[in-house]
Formats: structure tokens, C-alpha cells, sequence
């Protein structure tokens, strides 16, 4: 944990952007993975952890705006908990750690909760994403399930944005060694990725550096030489000479700060000419939205370059035609590359998404669009310093989506379908880097990781 004053003055900072009421955040409960006492790893809510920092299931914490006091619910283990999990901190030193005072049993909670109705109180919490907490909350509140999510306090989901994106200097430090264990990760896989070796051997020996060196992997590893599917988590295909393989991992520590890289190599470590073809448009587009961002950017228009540069890109390799810029413009760009350049990164890998993306990604003057692929960007408005997001352009030939636009003869005048066709048989290439934004541009996080061709083929062919 960080120390105690870091969350009280967090809390602080959230008292101060609401006018009154209670605020009620639940930390996560065990999750049973196949019957009841066989349970996933427990992973703390995060924005229980960002105010109270406490990683122990079946808590909760009460933020009294009127009072201004902090309460945190829990129960201490009895005897039969002591014989199987050992001896645990009591609630009263867990919440002094967390610089709270005044603690209560967790059936304490639904008493003060029921009070606080009878007054007419405001209960302020955020919309719960998993069975256990959605289950608790409605009992807690009498609120249907199907109606929690509509009846989350906006207010609150807004103040904890503008809190969480802006990450401190001491967040930052979590998030770059996060980076520096995915830095192992990554090198590691590029070493390993040679003809024969079955895409598991490499997933679970990334997953067991993030285990060895900090928390879990911070997402299921996406890891596949089948990377035109953008998630893919099918990890039983062997490498064969000629395909790209996307890695796509990182980490979470302790504190739950994580982080998110990709990168794609060629199997055997030597890129082909149609490979690094298509590559060095990838890191170009990388390597461009990098240089844009700063504050005061709007995080579309960024996406909206890197677009235009893997169209320019495309253009020169003969895939695409027309101009590049009317190409993106009408959004010819997204047969290749239908997501998003990136997201928000921090306590969660899609940082904050659990409060609804247009609340973190768009506001009054950034709109989400609905266009295929435009669409899918998570983030679209201002950067401000402070923020940590991904850049993760990619290109892919998904052969059914090219069948598709084929058949409709979508946006012909700026794709060559007969070139594309050649392609099918090519997969994926994404390359992700995690970036803070700094008073006037931003910083790449963590130890450099391997990404030109160069590079790459450097440390794939090291003896
Ligand atoms: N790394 C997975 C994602 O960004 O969605
Ligand atoms: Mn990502």
C-alpha cells in the first residue's frame, strides 16, 4: 500500500467535488471458479483500492460527505478462518492503514444504509460490473438489479474520473514497473517464437514472468499467429515460418497499477519483404501518434493521423489508393484497421471503463462516432497531463470482413481488392507502447522494448 495520508487525501479530493450524502463503495468478494471454496484469485475492486488501498475481500467503505468521516465494514477472522487461511490483520488495523478511523461488522452496513434512506440521504455509488457486488448493492439499496446501473450517481462517476485519469508521480512509478516486467515478457516471447513451438509454450511462460516478478497478467494474455483476430486468446496453434505473431500482454502489481504491450514479431525472427512491408506502416503510424500527442490534443485527432498514415502507407504498398487523408476521411482506412488507437491506463487495463466509456473518453466537445471502426475508439476528447494511455495501431487482413467489403464494393475508389486478396493468407501486426502525457508531449513508459525491424530481428537471431 501507499501510505495512509495518500488515501485519506484522495478521499478528500473526492469529498471536495460533491455537495452531500453518503458514498458507499464495496470492495469485490471471492468468486467461485468451479464450486464454492474453489475460487478465482481475488482481485480487488479498483476504486475501492484507489480510496482505501485495502486488498482483502468483503469490505466495504462508507464516505460520509455531510459528517465528514470514513467508515470501513468488515468482519475479523474467527478461528475456523484462522485454521485455513492464518492468522489476518484485524478491520480496526487494516483501515488505519488506509487512514481511516472508525470501522463497523458488515452487517452494520444495510442498518446505516436503511437510516440514511429514512432521512432522505443520497447513497452515491458507481455502477458494480460483477454478480457478487450487483447482488449485495441491490439487496443493500432495495434496487432492482436491472436499475442500479440507471441510477449510479453521476456525480460521483465524474469526480472519480477527474481524479484517476490524472495520475500522480508515485502512480506513475507503479505503471513504469509494470512496463519494465512486461519488457521480460515481451523479450522473452520474441526469443522463444521459433517454428515448431506450440503459441501456449510462450503464453504461459509470459504469464509465469508477470507471476514470478509481480501480480498476474493484468488481461488473459492475447497471444496468437492468427492476430488479424484482435482478441485472440486460442493459444493452441504451433508456429509455422511466414506468420506474424502478436503478443499482446502485461502485468499488474500489488497495487493493481498495470500495463499493456504488443508487439508483433515474425516467426523465426526474420522479417519477409511482404512482412516488413507492412510492418514499418504499423510502427510508422506508432511512431507519428506518439509524436502528436501533448495536452490539449484531442485523442480522436491523433487517431484520426494514425489512420491517415497506415492509409498513406497502404497507398505506397499498392493496397490502397486515392489520397490518403480523403481515405481515412471517409473511413476507408478501418478494412485494415477497425479499432481504436487506444485507451486510458492505470488500476485498470481499460482504465476507469467499468464507469461507462463515453464518461471517461468523450464530453460536450468530443462526440463518439458512429462509424464502423471510429466507433470503437474507446477515447476520443482533450489529453491533459497526467493522463496515461496506450497507442496501439495495428493493420490486419480479417478474410471475412474483406469478403464483405469485397462484395459491396465498399469505398472502391480507395481500395485495390485485387491487391488485398493476396493478403488474406497475411494475419495481423499491432505494436503498443503505454504513454504518460507531459506538460508539452509525452514520455514512452519503461525500459525501451524492442520495436523496430531491426531490433527486433536483433534480439530474435542473438545466439
Ligand atoms: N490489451 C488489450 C486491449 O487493449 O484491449
Ligand atoms: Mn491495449
Amino acid at each position: 500500500m501507499f501510505p495512509a495520508t495518500v488515501y485519506s487525501d484522495r478521499r478528500k479530493k473526492l469529498r471536495a467535488q460533491l455537495s452531500g450524502g453518503l458514498i458507499l463503495f464495496l470492495g469485490n468478494q471471492e468468486v467461485p471458479f468451479n464450486y464454492p471454496a474453489n475460487t478465482y484469485s481475488f482481485r480487488q475492486d479498483s476504486n475501492f483500492s484507489y480510496f482505501f488501498g485495502l486488498d482483502h475481500p468483503d469490505l466495504a467503505g462508507i464516505i460520509d460527505l455531510d459528517e465528514g468521516k470514513d467508515i470501513i465494514f468488515g468482519n475479523d477472522v474467527d478461528i475456523d478462518d484462522i485454521i485455513w487461511m492464518g492468522v489476518q490483520p484485524t478491520i480496526k488495523s487494516q483501515a488505519a492503514n488506509a487512514g481511516v478511523e472508525e470501522t463497523a461488522p458488515l452487517n452494520g452496513l444495510s442498518e446505516l444504509i436503511k437510516k440514511a434512506h429514512s432521512f432522505g440521504r443520497k447513497i452515491h455509488y458507481v455502477p458494480p460490473y460483477r454478480g457478487e457486488s450487483i447482488i449485495w448493492l441491490s439487496d443493500l439499496l432495495g434496487i432492482h438489479h436491472l436499475e442500479l446501473k440507471a441510477n449510479a450517481s453521476e456525480p460521483l462517476i465524474k469526480a472519480i474520473i477527474n481524479l484517476r485519469m490524472k495520475k500522480d508521480p508515485i502512480e506513475v512509478a507503479e505503471i513504469e514497473k509494470m512496463v519494465d516486467v512486461a519488457w521480460q515478457m515481451h523479450t522473452t516471447g520474441m526469443k522463444m517464437a521459433k517454428p515448431g513451438v506450440v503459441e501456449r509454450e510462450i503464453a504461459g511462460t509470459l504469464e509465469g514472468i508477470a507471476l514470478s516478478q509481480c501480480g498476474p497478467v493484468s488481461f488473459p494474455v492475447i497471444l496468437s499467429i492468427n492476430g488479424q483476430t484482435l482478441h485472440n486468446h486460442y493459444h493452441g496453434n504451433t508456429l509455422v515460418e511466414g506468420r506474424m505473431l502478436v503478443m499482446d500482454a502485461g502485468c499488474e502489481n500489488e497495487l493493481h497499477y498495470s500495463s499493456d504491450i504488443t508487439r508483433t514479431v515474425p516467426v523465426g525472427g526474420k522479417f519477409n519483404v511482404r512482412q516488413k512491408g507492412i510492418y514499418d506502416v504499423v510502427l510508422n503510424a506508432n511512431l507519428s501518434a506518439i509524436a502528436a500527442v501533448k495536452p490539449g490534443v484531442p485523442f480522436k485527432e491523433i487517431h484520426m493521423l494514425a489512420a491517415t498514415e497506415i492509409a498513406k502507407g497502404l497507398i505506397n504498398l499498392g493496397i490502397m489508393k486515392g489520397n490518403p487523408e480523403e481515405a481515412a476521411l471517409k473511413g476507408a482506412h478501418s478494412l485494415f484497421f477497425p479499432h481504436g488507437l487506444g485507451h486510458p491506463l492505470g488500476l485498470d487495463v481499460h482504465d476507469l471503463e467499468g464507469l461507462g466509456e463515453n464518461y471517461i473518453g468523450y464530453d460536450e466537445e468530443v462526440q463518439r462516432s458512429k462509424e464502423f471502426g471510429l466507433a470503437f475508439l474507446r477515447f476520443g476528447r482533450k489529453l491533459q497531463e497526467g493522463f496515461v494511455m496506450t497507442i496501439e495501431p495495428g493493420i490486419y487482413f480479417i478474410p471475412e470482413l474483406i469478403d464483405i467489403w469485397k462484395f459491396e464494393n465498399k469505398l472502391a475508389e480507395f481500395i485495390n481488392y485485387d491487391v488485398v486478396e493476396s493478403y488474406k493468407d497475411f494475419g495481423g501486426i499491432r505494436i503498443e507502447d503505454d504513454v504518460l502525457v507531459t506538460s508539452d508531449g509525452c514520455r514512452v513508459l519503461g525500459k525501451p522494448i524492442p520495436k523496430t525491424v531491426a531490433e527486433i530481428e536483433k534480439v530474435m537471431l542473438a545466439m
